[in-house]
């Protein structure tokens, strides 16, 4: 099997690998301290054409793979998770859903501005009672001959207040259940349309996280995406590759904290020697490090799935289901190398640690990929 990367992949990742060096982390403590969202650094790497990396040049974005993607989202990751998910979303859920069931008139409308940056996405399936449960949505647009009327709440959404467009995910025909559910382009500043409290998060706290209310918000029905019915198979062809980038970014926490931590380690002393001479922490690099590279090839095989035109539902699950779970346990024992400082907000690694927990709730938790591989398994 021929594992390496091309000459364009390995430029993306030096890039992206020099500006979260360079950009993302001066102030990365500060950020996640104060919950300040990273918009100066957002506005660079729309610039740098990070946000809209497998658009079509057509529509303003980069034309890159996915294979790209992800090795610029673990890069990103490695330094700053909260820059990465607004990356992630923008690029995995919002551009890739529009560009993929848009019409014309909407990728020239809302595509090519998010691509580049100077617009920002956000997409909006969650609400109180339907997080995982994909299907129970409460939020209603009815359809009134040109427009519908949207109403209802979402909740957790990332880029809630620094988005400028947003799809929306809501039910039209309660009898048809998944079937009558539609997918909507939302322009902030409708009227109606208000952006709720922000969350006061464990991790990730530059992305700003809010709550979004409609309260009969006018949709036309030109911004509806795809055919009447479609929203559900949209929300979920979306996820299926937005679990990539979050595998992705999984991947690049836990190796950030893995290279603090191997770093810590030869420079620590204790007992006379440098820390990483000692068995019990070596033999944590050890396990680190391989499970990481375990990791990586399952973050590879979903991209390759991907730009293959294979499926990759199943493929990005486990990568999900598996980065996620290195990502919690790699960031523990970075702590753990770390001993005392491990614990204070100047090493990073504890900030890598509370980071490390959403990925394995978002997108769908640890337990929907179980869900969505053994179906996968069990299909035939
Ligand atoms: N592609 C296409 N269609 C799909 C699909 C996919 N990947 N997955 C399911 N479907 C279709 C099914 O085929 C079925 O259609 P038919 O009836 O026509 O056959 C329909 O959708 C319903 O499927 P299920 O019966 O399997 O539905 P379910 O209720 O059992 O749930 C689920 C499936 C996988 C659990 C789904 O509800 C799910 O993924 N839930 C998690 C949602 C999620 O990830 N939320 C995260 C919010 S977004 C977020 O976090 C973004 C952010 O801000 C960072």
């Amino acid at each position: 099997m021929d594992f390496k990367l091309t000459e364009e992949h390995l430029m993306i990742r030096d890039a992206a690998r020099d500006f979260a060096k360079n950009e993302l982390l001066p102030g990365v403590i500060e950020r996640d301290e104060k919950q300040l969202f990273p918009t100066e650094q957002v506005k660079k790497m729309g610039e740098l054409g990070f946000l809209g990396m497998m658009v079509s040049p057509e529509y303003g974005g980069g034309g890159m793979d996915t294979v790209s993607y992800v090795l610029a989202m673990e890069e990103l990751s490695k330094i700053d998770a909260s820059a990465s998910v607004i990356v992630s979303v923008n690029n995995s859920l919002v551009c890739w859903g529009l560009e993929t069931y848009g019409t014309e008139e909407q990728k020239q409308k809302y595509l090519t501005k998010l691509a580049t940056g100077e617009s920002i996405g956000a997409f909006c399936l969650s609400e109180p009672e339907a997080g995982s449960d994909a299907t129970s949505q409460r939020t209603t647009a009815i359809d009134k001959g040109d427009h519908y009327v949207l109403n209802g709440t979402k909740n957790w959404i990332t880029n809630g207040n620094s988005a400028d467009y947003y799809l929306v995910i809501a039910q039209t025909d309660r009898e048809k259940k998944h079937k009558g559910i539609n997918a909507f382009i939302v322009e902030k500043g409708w009227e109606g349309f208000e952006v709720g409290p922000k969350e006061q998060k464990l991790g990730i706290r530059g992305s700003d996280t809010h709550t979004l209310n409609f309260n009969d918000v006018k949709v036309p029905k030109e911004n509806r995406i795809g055919a009447d019915g479609f929203g559900f198979t949209f929300a979920m062809k979306t996820l299926s590759g937005g679990r990539i980038g979050i595998a992705a970014q999984a991947l690049g926490i836990a190796s950030g904290a893995y290279e603090l931590a191997r770093e810590y380690s030869k420079i620590r002393k204790a007992f006379g020697t440098e820390i990483c001479n000692h068995q019990a922490i070596a033999f944590k690099l050890a396990d680190m490090y391989t499970e990481i590279a375990a990791a990586r090839h399952l973050v590879m095989q979903a991209a390759w799935d991907k730009d293959m035109g294979n499926n990759y539902d199943m493929s990005g699950a486990m990568a999900k289901l598996y980065a996620s779970k290195v990502a919690m346990d790699t960031t523990v024992e970075a702590v753990q190398i770390h001993g005392g400082n491990g614990y204070v907000k100047e090493y990073h690694v504890e900030r890598l640690m509370r980071d490390a927990k959403i990925t394995q709730i978002y997108e769908g938790t640890s337990e929907i990929q179980k869900i969505v591989i053994s179906r996968g398994l069990l299909r035939d």
